[in-house]
């Protein structure tokens, strides 16, 4: 048997398409290997970001360079395959920078890889792909295996917004959006080989609208109703959102559907018009706020999200400060920061007004500990009360599982092995840093009184 290693960088539509190239490479024979000594390929699914994202896949493979050598000196072989959003960024300066490359694959031609995999065998050479064919790939994709109970469902890749920071509407190509019949068919799949939770995916999975089964188009709100109707799929998420495509029916959708949880990350980047403006977000902080408010009011427990960059090029001190006002406003169960990272052929890298190093440093560290002290406010608001937990996996401790809560938090439950796969009404005990402690809430036998 060969045996396979994948390496995943980025956000989760790498995590799912990496589980896309085990189930191609799965029926050729290859089995998932634990580490890259013992592989026969290795594939790296990266993430072009930001600069250290893109760094880090060179080192890795200098340190693959090696493995490889030493296979060979052994007698053996080791393919090398880069996917993902460096391949498709700088395929080609990958190839020149490290020789031990044998195969670059971008996001979209990655259902090429069996046949790019039998022109190396056959010593053609290294080999290059790097087309936008979204819809051949996901017609040409084996039939998703689900992992778990909780699974990934790409319906939409790519992105039209063109915010002057980001690589993505380079790396990963213009908008496209799934057929609702295929997503259908997937969703079913998963769901009778045990999965209970599909978190819909796109770069700008709300922009989502292909085609329904009359060929008109559908909007992502009208899919998840549809999806909400499968039996035995319990929880339904999406991500990531864009505020200017966040509309009235996704809104209700969040009051109507049960199944869709009380989750949503919509990232706002900046509190600072003239900084959205800069950034070619396209909605002002105004909108943002609105938007809030209306998604509250229909469902009053929803935990927000976003993604905040600090230090984009003519970014101020007052912008900055406008950025914390606008988060103690909202106020995030969760959040992720980052400082701003100059990007070769975006607009905001050729900005003259880049912020200095020391600067970024800063806001970061004041952004970050506004939100540290958010998120546990928000998980100490969470001890005492029972809610639903989706048990996916065991726990550090013998017999622990681990799940999350509706509002995506991890929850570590005792003696609660046997329950994986199942949703359980959970007390939380404890709020930690990073997830939450609970006890399985007691079943009150029908007819007694509360104490
Ligand atoms: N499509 C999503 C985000 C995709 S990228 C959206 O529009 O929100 C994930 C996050 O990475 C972004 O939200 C942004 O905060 C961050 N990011 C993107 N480009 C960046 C850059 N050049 N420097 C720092 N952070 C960046
Ligand atoms: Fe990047 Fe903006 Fe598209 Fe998000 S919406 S992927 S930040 S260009
Ligand atoms: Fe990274 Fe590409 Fe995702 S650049 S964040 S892996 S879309």
């Amino acid at each position: 048997m060969k045996k396979l290693f994948i390496k995943t960088y980025g956000c989760q539509m790498n995590v799912y398409d990496s589980a896309r190239i085990a189930d191609l490479l799965t029926p050729l024979g290859y089995a998932a290997a634990d580490a890259p000594d013992d592989a026969d390929i290795v594939v790296l699914n990266t993430c072009h970001i930001r600069e250290k994202a893109a760094e880090k896949v060179y080192s890795e493979l200098g340190r693959l360079r090696r493995l490889k050598e030493e296979r060979a000196e052994q007698g053996g072989r080791m393919l090398i395959a880069v996917a993902g959003c460096v391949a498709q960024a700088e395929g080609e300066e990958i190839a020149r920078r490290q020789n031990a490359v044998d195969i670059v694959v971008g996001p979209q031609a990655l259902h090429r890889l069996p046949e790019m995999i039998a022109r190396v065998e056959r010593s053609e050479g290294r080999v290059l792909e790097t087309d936008f064919v979204p819809d051949e790939k996901f017609d040409a994709l084996p039939a998703a295996r689900a992992d778990g109970p909780a699974a990934f469902l790409t319906v939409q890749e790519g992105c039209d917004k063109f915010c002057t920071f980001c690589v993505v509407p380079y790396t990963r190509g213009a908008e496209f959006s799934r057929p609702v019949a295929q997503i259908e068919a997937e969703a079913h799949r998963l769901v009778e080989h045990g999965v209970r939770e599909i978190t819909l995916l796109g770069q700008n999975v709300n922009a989502y609208c292909g085609a329904g089964p009359e060929g008109n188009s559908w909007s992502l709100a009208r899919l998840l109703h549809r999806l909400a109707e499968i039996e035995g799929l319990e929880r339904l998420r999406y991500t990531t959102s864009h505020p200017r495509d966040m509309n009235d029916d996704l809104i209700a959708a969040h009051r109507d559907l049960q199944k869709l949880m009380p989750y949503l990350h919509l990232p706002v980047q900046s509190g600072s018009d003239r900084v959205l403006e800069a950034m070619n977000r396209r909605h002002a902080r105004d909108h943002y706020l609105r938007l809030v408010d209306k998604i509250r009011a229909a469902r009053s427990d929803i935990a927000l999200s976003s993604d905040f960059i600090v230090g984009f090029p003519g970014e101020t001190d007052t912008d900055f400060e406008q950025t914390m006002a606008l988060v103690r406003e909202v106020k995030y169960p969760q959040a992720f920061s980052f400082k701003y990272s100059t990007r070769p052929g975006t607009p905001a890298a050729a900005a003259r007004k880049q912020v200095p190093e020391q600067a970024k440093s800063e806001r970061l560290q004041a952004l970050q500990s506004l939100l540290a002290e958010q998120q546990a406010d928000f998980a100490k608001s969470c001890e005492g009360l029972s809610m639903p937990v989706l048990f996916e996996k065991p726990g550090r401790k013998t017999g622990q599982a681990v799940g999350r809560s509706p509002y995506l938090q991890p929850v570590h439950v005792d003696d609660a092995e046997h329950l994986i796969g199942e949703i359980h009404d959970v007390t939380i005990t404890r709020a930690m840093r990073n997830s939450l402690s609970g006890a399985l809430t007691a079943v009150r036998p029908k007819g007694m009184a509360a104490a």
